[in-house]
């Protein structure tokens, strides 16, 4: 295996030692921005007179080819990728390729790829975030009326709709957008230019490098650009919160497509069959984005345990912030799109979500809310409900099924005011406090998402 150093070495290392450490394998993933990083190097070292102009045009035309001829061309037998565009460049302009390493170091350089890659891939997973509010608000917005059992403690405690239901995922993914937003500000800056560890003797513009790679500005301290892998364990945190949320949802999805709900029909195209019982159909998608949230929370907490006891400096340890990092982004990226794709072509049974909210006793804290407002205290009235509950439950009837004259009985202080809100349809339509499930209080929040989701990114 071919390395960028031995010159001090007696002997050779070992094959397994060599294949330990070899990490051309994940790096290909930012290939082409380890070649754009050379080139901004190339550039400011050609400006700043550190190497002759001439020698500088040679090594951008020569790193400018391989973007072009793409990585199929890079060598794989070496230790990193680094080591690969050194060598393809060498082929393609001869030994003047040596110069570009000068003023700089692979642990600038594989701070600086890592963070360029990382912006990018932020960015394409919010351009998923963003896909996804887009068709809750379209399912919000069919489905303002549609009524079905709110849970707490996984019970029936309160009739909502889907809408305000689907609603909640929306502000849970708008959150998402403006922490991906953060992220990528903060891990927009350079360390190029800090080389090694200490800096250079060389009169390099990190100004300059910093600016030709689109970042904010350079690390103010080379110590802390080489040794730091915050933007790693950010968007590792953020994609295992995206991937949380997102299994919550698939394990709604997974409950609600189950024979005893029947709430919601998952599509052909994102399901699957049983080899032996014909008659299933399976929300395999799901239940793999509910699994899988394991893996984002581990690669965050396998980084982050990585990073701890490390002293300042580069460590060769942090070449094993990358396999974790590709792999959370790719699960988001790919989580996000299945769950869009799950939602988009589900068939609702809206019928069965009305029939579970029937007899369900979860408008009892409507007809105590309705005392209240009496003027009869919460307490008091908690009470007079238990006992039309206990009534009715004798009676096998629900609350919406009391009449005037069973109200009197219960309680002096019931009338027949009380029975329009005890429907669920009812109880849902009282309910028009801000951000309540109201279908007017609903209206406006879906107003308020689409003015989020017309604006480019997630401003904040
Ligand atoms: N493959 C290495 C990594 O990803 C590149 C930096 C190597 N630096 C070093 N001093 N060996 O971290």
């Amino acid at each position: 295996m071919r390395k960028l150093w031995g010159g001090a070495f007696k002997g050779s290392s070992s094959d397994l030692a060599d294949e330990f450490g070899q990490s051309i394998e994940s790096d290909l993933r930012f290939w082409r921005e380890d070649v754009e990083g050379s080139i901004a190097h190339a550039k400011m070292l050609g400006e700043t007179g550190i190497i002759l102009k001439k020698e500088a045009n040679l090594l951008v035309k020569g790193l400018k080819q391989i973007l072009k001829e793409g990585s199929d061309k890079l060598p794989r037998d070496v230790e990193d990728i680094h080591t690969a565009v050194e060598e393809r460049l060498g082929k393609i302009v001869g030994p003047v390729a040596g110069k570009l390493h000068t003023a700089r170091s692979r642990n600038d350089q594989v701070a600086t790829d890592t963070r360029l890659y990382l912006l990018k891939r932020l960015a394409a997973i919010q351009v998923e975030v963003k896909a996804l509010q887009g068709v809750i608000v379209t399912v919000s917005s069919d489905h303002k009326n549609t009524l079905l059992p709110g849970f707490t403690h996984q019970q029936h405690a309160q009739p909502i709709t889907l809408a305000f239901h689907q609603m909640a995922h929306f502000w849970a993914l708008q959150r998402h957008g403006w922490r991906l937003e953060q992220v990528s500000e903060v891990s927009g800056y350079s360390p190029l230019g800090a080389a090694a560890l200490a800096g250079t003797p060389f009169p390099i513009s990190r100004k300059q490098t910093a600016k030709e790679l689109g970042l904010t500005a350079p690390i103010p301290n080379a110590l802390d650009a080489t040794s730091e892998r915050s933007y790693v364990l950010d968007a590792l945190h953020s994609c295992s919160q995206i991937m949380i949320d997102l299994s919550r949802l698939s394990q709604e999805l997974v409950l609600w497509s189950s024979p005893e709900f029947g709430w919601v029909q998952l599509d052909d195209s994102l399901t699957t069959g049983s080899s032996i019982m014909p008659q299933k159909r399976n929300p395999d998608m799901a239940e793999l984005i509910r699994g899988r949230a394991a893996k984002a929370i581990g690669n965050y907490s396998a980084v982050a345990t990585m990073m701890q006891g490390l002293i300042l400096g580069y460590n060769r340890d942090t070449q094993d912030d990358k396999p974790p990092l590709f792999e959370s982004l790719d699960l988001t990226e790919r989580s996000l799109a299945l769950t869009r794709m799950m939602l988009e072509t589900a068939t609702w049974n809206v019928e069965a979500m009305e029939q579970s909210t029937d007899r369900d006793f979860s408008t009892a804290t409507d007809m105590a809310d309705y005392l209240a407002r009496n003027g009869i205290p919460f307490r008091q009235a908690h009470e007079i409900v238990g006992k039309a509950v206990r009534t009715c439950q004798e009676r096998g009837i629900g609350l919406e099924d009391l009449t005037g004259k069973d109200l009197k009985k219960i309680s002096s202080k019931l009338d027949e005011g009380v029975l329009k809100v005890l429907t669920p349809k009812g109880s849902v339509k009282s309910r028009t406090s801000e951000g309540g499930t109201g279908p007017s209080a609903v209206t406006k929040q879906i107003a308020a998402a689409k003015k989020h989701l017309a604006k480019s990114g997630f401003p904040t």
